[in-house]
């Protein structure tokens, strides 16, 4: 595990993109794993100027979105899909058919929709690399406290603190949907790298127990204690709660002598 500390979020942004743009330099075929949410705007907005004034080429990258909101369309100006076309998609040259965000609008056979969600990761070839956000209660996608460490792509009925926190999406007295679907945590941690962001004091308490607390399904989070190369990266104040700042900065300070490749 990774952990930069940054001094504000739009160094978080600058970061995280530093690290998209080197695996899409590395690898033009790279599989991303994208999230939405406030926290990943900065990663996108550096991304963009990448892309147009610095010849980043996504053409040959494809996406796979972690969640989407169950009954919004893609076309919903509250849906995941808009929040990435808007942010994102619009902006850079990854062509439509590599994009893969998790269709809200089906009405049945969920469960078999969610399955092909899956075989189209696995044959694309899994993802290379996971970009995730953390919510206030812990979790990563829409992985509510209690998740399966096992889970994979289902429906998921959204908790209350996570509804509440979204609702600032949603125009007031707007409906916000109860369900998603998401990448299960079993998913997530299928991904050759992991890198979440996170900002803000709203955070500290869900960054302190994802890496400092005891792996547990109560905080989704933990369970990328179990995966072999997740680097975070957090504002200070995100990282307000952390005991071992001192070690995590001494442990990039020598990853950067050592082993700069996975930086
Ligand atoms: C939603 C998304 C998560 C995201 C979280 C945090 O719940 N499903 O993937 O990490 O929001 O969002 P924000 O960055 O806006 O705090």
């Amino acid at each position: 595990m990774l952990l930069a500390l940054k001094s504000n979020p739009e160094d978080v942004g600058r970061e995280a993109a530093r690290i998209v743009a080197n695996a899409v330099r590395r690898n033009p075929a790279v599989r991303l794993g994208l999230a939405t949410g406030n926290t990943t705007l900065g990663m996108y907005k550096e991304l963009i100027p990448l892309h147009q004034h610095d010849s980043l080429d996504f053409s040959r990258v494809s996406t796979f979105n972690l969640d989407e909101y169950l009954g919004l369309s893609a076309d919903h100006p509250r849906s995941f899909r808009h929040f990435m076309q808007q942010n994102f998609f619009s902006q850079v040259n990854i062509p439509p058919r590599n994009i893969h965000i998790p269709n809200g609008s089906i009405k049945s056979d969920y469960q078999q929709y969610c399955a092909s969600y899956e075989q189209d990761i696995r044959s694309a070839g899994g993802i290379d690399l996971q970009i995730l956000g953390i919510g206030r209660n812990g979790h990563i996608g829409f992985n509510e406290p209690t998740s399966s460490i096992g889970s994979r792509t289902r429906l998921k009925v959204l908790s209350k603190d996570t509804t509440e926190d979204n609702r600032k999406f949603f125009a007031p007295g707007e409906e916000i949907p109860q369900c998603a679907i998401t990448m299960g945590i079993g998913t997530i941690l299928e991904a050759k790298r992991i890198l979440l962001l996170a900002t803000g004091s709203s955070k500290a308490a869900a960054i302190a127990a994802a890496i400092e607390g005891p792996l547990t399904a109560s905080v989704t989070a933990s369970a990328l204690q179990l995966h072999p190369d997740v680097t975070f990266i957090v504002d200070q104040q995100a990282g307000a709660l952390l005991k071992q700042q001192d070690y995590y900065r001494r442990v990039l300070e020598m990853t950067a002598i050592l082993t700069p490749d996975r930086l």
